[in-house]
């Protein structure tokens, strides 16, 4: 439809269809569920309303989205069909790994690849939107859903977030293929205090624009139409009534045109905060903060129309956020092609043998080798024994996989007898050791111990106030480790967990996070040298909970403690343990043993309109071929606020030869040292700077230079 006809579609309804296009419900109001005992029992929906209402959570399947869609177009008064979104976010029948794995490939482009053979299986099963890219910075572990996200850094999370939507999106949200992103949960959800979920967030806004949401906004630039209101407050705000975020930032600051949808019931949860007075209230301030769909909350639907019949403002805002869905609708090409997929497109995608090896490839490229006292690789003649619950579970696919069946997930010992046959392997699949397990063990070359959390342990509303590896599995590593010291600790996680004791005895660490449905074949093939191990750390690993939140971007204190061996009295530091992380940002092991030259720099003064150019030469001295994850950090020395004492600027994962070198060059230019200075001007301050490129975050591989 043009504009024109859009516009001529919004003046032919009534008030009340505005607002009907203005909310989404979830599925259990197209099911066989009574409406009064079921998920809207105190909705006052009217007769065959629910066929009126703009868009669909949660529902899929292409026979089943069809049946709905029919419904839609034959009972709106103007045949608008819906929307039908579901939270897709790390695969849709294939699971990849969960975005803080994807995080520790440190490969935008795999995980772009990875949300384009999502949005092949998604749109085939009928969807047009999906709830993801969740782009909530986190530097707690004690926050379930840190898995959504894609670590600690601000610019490492942007460069994910903007390959995520460049993935679903494709060649257009209109194409059969490809679905349209929605970016979340705007804004700074994972700054929830003291990691635990939907409470409230105390950031400085420098912390919030410089830090928080970098993200969103890559994620906006690169084309999401939709963007979702987060549940906490910002600045003791809701996010879902908060103009200020929602216009100021989102909308105008942004230049974000597109859909405000909120989380699942967050504008009626406003009243709950005590910033509305009641869902009438609500349903006004969210309006006036641009919010467009009010999801599974009744504020829109029951308390909006009464108070727009008084108000021209409410009816003019109406007017824009219907139209806006409208357009979105049309963007999605729905007027013309309200059916997405087919039985056809599911066969062929779902599982397919393309997407299976995307699935190793991506578990291959995001484990995260955090320890090896030579155990690994693993000879394949060994004599193995594989020990703990989650051996033989497949709960290793991650939160947030709606749509993933059990009974396609490759458990550990099934990928391992499969890729593996000739390999002798003892599995004992429980937490608890016993004679029988020990003695095994006891009589293996390797024990294996799968160890950590399953993965309904992680992800919304799971926050934990003790991020240590539990003391079931700390039991069985040490029952083991008694009998056999050569354990190699598989850890299944979707946070950094605390694992000092794991990090003393055991021979070899290997995180797999949750690797998704075939993610257990690469995981064996990384164990048996198949594979060269090239994940890195996304998010620190503490030492101990107390240490959180914790980021390797911190700053220096006015009291700073370099190279903690001990207490130090009367400086920034703890009486019982070290300031830094147990495995920090950006580390990681492979087979390969890569070594660095000097920093070389063009020149040492940028110019504001120039560039340098950094150079290493980066030495393979291992006897295996590998990858290797080359950092650029940069930190600006003195500004007119504190700066970070380092931060990520780019990164680049060059494959080389064993014995061989390649030559790594960055651009360095103005523009990469911006931050919001003492007047919030988003600036970069002349002055001396250090510039460093290694294989961590903690290379002191540097050199200085000025900008001028
Ligand atoms: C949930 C989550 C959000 C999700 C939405 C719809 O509460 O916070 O990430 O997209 O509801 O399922």
């Amino acid at each position: 439809m043009t504009d024109v006809q859009l516009k001529e579609l919004l003046a032919e309804m009534s008030l009340g269809e505005k607002i009907e296009q203005m909310i989404q419900f979830h599925g259990g109001f197209y099911g066989d569920v009574k409406l009064i005992t079921g998920p809207g029992h105190d909705y006052s929906v009217k007769p065959d309303q629910q066929w009126r209402i703009g868009t669909v959570l949660g529902e899929a399947g292409y026979e089943h989205l069809k049946k709905l869609q029919d419904g839609f177009m034959e009972k709106q008064p103007h045949h608008i069909p819906s929307i039908f979104m579901a939270d897709v976010i790390h695969g849709y029948k294939t699971i990849y790994p969960v975005p803080l794995g994807q995080g520790a490939s440190f490969d935008p482009e795999l995980t772009k690849e990875l949300a384009g053979a999502t949005a092949k299986e998604a749109s085939a099963a009928g969807l047009h939107v999906t709830f993801s890219p969740m782009c909530d910075l986190s530097r707690d572990a004690r926050w379930g859903r840190c898995m959504e996200g894609t670590g600690e850094d601000p610019w490492l999370n942007a460069r994910f977030a903007e390959a995520t939507v460049l993935g679903y999106q494709g060649d257009g949200i209109e194409k059969q293929g490809n679905i349209a992103a929605c970016v979340k949960h705007f804004a700074a959800y994972g700054a929830a205090t003291a990691g635990k979920d939907y409470s409230g967030v105390e950031l400085c806004e420098r912390t919030l624009l410089d830090d928080y949401l970098p993200s969103y906004e890559a994620a906006v630039k690169a084309g999401a139409p939709l963007v979702m209101s987060a549940f906490n407050t910002i600045n003791r705000i809701p996010c879902s009534t908060n103009k200020w975020l929602m216009r100021k930032i989102l909308r105008e600051k942004m230049g974000f045109d597109g859909v405000v949808i909120s989380d699942y019931g967050a504008v009626q949860e406003t009243v709950v905060h005590s910033a509305s007075y009641d869902k009438a209230d609500a349903a006004a301030k969210a309006l006036r903060a641009g919010l467009d769909i009010d999801m599974m909350s009744d504020c829109y639907l029951s308390y909006l129309e009464e108070q727009a019949k008084e108000s021209e403002e409410l009816r003019q805002l109406i007017d824009e956020s219907c139209l806006r869905v409208l357009e979105l609708k049309n963007k999605l090409g729905l007027f013309d092609n309200p059916i997405r997929g087919s039985k056809e497109l599911e066969e062929a995608y779902f599982y397919c043998d393309a997407h299976k090896e995307l699935s190793v490839r991506a578990a291959r490229e995001s484990a995260t080798l955090l320890k090896n006292d030579g155990l690994l690789p693993i000879s394949k003649n060994s004599k193995i024994a594989v020990v703990g619950k989650l051996a033989t579970s497949t709960n290793i696919v991650g939160s947030w996989a709606i749509f993933a069946e059990a009974d396609k997930t490759v458990t550990f010992a099934d990928a391992i007898k499969s890729r593996y046959p000739e390999t002798e392997v003892f599995v004992y699949p429980y937490d608890e050791a016993d004679e029988k397990m020990l003695s095994g063990c006891k009589a293996c070359d390797v024990v294996i111990a799968c160890i950590g959390e399953e993965d309904f342990k992680t992800g919304e509303s799971k926050s934990i106030s003790d991020v240590t590896l539990c003391p079931e599995h700390q039991a069985l590593f040490n029952a083991v480790y008694g009998v056999n010291q050569n354990v190699l600790s598989l850890l299944y996680a979707g946070r950094p967990l605390a694992i000092p004791m794991l990090a003393e005895k055991s021979k070899a660490i290997l995180d797999a996070w949750y690797p998704g449905t075939f993610g257990n074949i690469g995981i064996c093939e990384l164990i048996f040298g198949d594979a060269n191990p090239c994940g890195r750390v996304p998010m620190s690993f503490p030492h101990t909970t107390g240490q959180l939140p914790m980021h390797y971007s911190a700053f220096t204190t006015g009291r700073p403690v370099e190279n903690w061996t001990g207490y130090v009295p009367f400086a920034s530091n703890y009486m019982d343990v070290t300031n830094v992380a147990l495995y920090p940002f950006g580390f990681g092991l492979s087979y390969s043993e890569f070594t660095y030259s000097p920093v070389e720099l063009s020149a040492d003064t940028l110019q504001k309109d120039g560039k340098i150019t950094a150079t290493v030469t980066v030495t393979n001295k291992g006897t295996r071929d590998g990858k290797e994850l080359v950092q650029l950090y940069i930190r600006d020395v003195k500004g007119s606020v504190i700066r970070p004492c380092r931060e990520l600027k780019g990164l680049t994962k060059p494959f080389i030869k064993a014995g061989e070198s390649v030559t790594v060059s960055f651009d360095i230019t103005e523009d990469m040292l911006r931050f919001h200075n003492e007047d919030m001007e988003f600036v970069a301050e002349p002055g001396e700077f250090m510039v460093w490129i290694g294989g961590s975050s903690l290379t002191q591989n540097g050199v200085n230079f000025r900008l001028i």
